[in-house]
């Protein structure tokens, strides 16, 4: 399934938790005015653009109706990451990929277009859910077309064949999502729905991956007895521990 104006809205309006795991990556990346940024994420570039980085900075995030703000120090492109090629190589300081390098298809592709447009002893950072971590989302019900988290040596493997140096820093940064009220659709909306919402829009509609339309709803209620059957006994409340693989390498 594609991504869609409605599930970017969705994903606008509840991805604090993505926003904030976003900044933990840019603080390991210590980024200063001057340099030049590259990342797929609009939000972060944005950010930085506005607090960080005098020199110009781009994003390629991959959902065309991404509400774009205009900075002059920041450009958007549309693409992928496996495919950088609107870049010449060392175009770039700092390149950083947050909560994204597991949907992308082809991510030897991608790491190996990050080290091109690096220019050298410029900065990868990555942010993403550990594959050496089970998370609750898996143990629920398995999604049609599941993440694909790395585990630490598959990112240390990943970063070899591109050529990054071998000093890096690899941290796992332990976060909870929590299903919030204030992230609710409606009313009515009950815990397990607003987690089930939130994964279906930071997936980018891919948590029902080729499900047909009609038997949408009941995969949805199978996901919502598995999940209120983890939540909290004393508080009720739908909670998720992650781990998150943090990386910042060199070229
Ligand atoms: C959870 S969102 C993360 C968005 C943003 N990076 C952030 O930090 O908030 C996952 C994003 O991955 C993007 N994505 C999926 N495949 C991609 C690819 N091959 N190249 C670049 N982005 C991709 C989707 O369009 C979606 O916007």
């Amino acid at each position: 399934m594609d991504d869609t104006k409605e599930l970017a809205l969705g994903y606008t309006r509840a991805s604090d938790t993505q926003f904030n795991a976003g900044l933990f990556l840019l603080r390991k990346l210590a980024i200063t005015s001057g340099m030049r940024a590259c990342s797929t994420s609009a939000n972060l570039t944005a950010h930085i653009a506005d607090n960080l980085v005098s020199g110009p900075s781009s994003s390629v995030p991959t959902t065309p109706n991404y509400e774009q703000s205009v900075r002059n120090n920041l450009s958007f492109f549309q693409g992928r990451a496996e495919d950088l090629s609107s870049f010449p190589a060392d175009s770039f300081d700092v390149v950083f990929i947050n909560s994204t390098l597991h949907w992308v298809h082809d991510q030897p592709a991608a790491v190996t277009e990050f080290a091109r447009v690096l220019a050298p002893g410029g900065k990868l950072g990555v942010s993403g859910g550990s594959g050496d971590f089970v998370t609750a989302q898996e143990r629920v019900k398995a999604d049609e077309a599941p993440p694909r988290f790395l585990r630490r040596s598959e990112m240390e493997r990943l970063l070899d064949n591109a050529r990054f140096k071998r000093e890096r820093e690899i941290v796992v940064n332990k976060i909870v999502k929590e299903a919030k009220d204030a992230d609710a659709k409606d009313a009515d909306a009950k815990d397990a729905d607003v987690m089930i919402d939130w994964l279906d829009v930071s997936s980018s509609g891919k948590t029902y991956g080729g499900i047909p339309l009609d038997l949408k709803p009941r995969a949805r209620e199978e996901k919502k007895r598995g999940w209120e059957k983890i939540a909290d006994g004393e508080t009720g409340k739908v909670r998720m521990e992650m781990e998150l693989l943090v990386t910042v390498a060199v070229v």
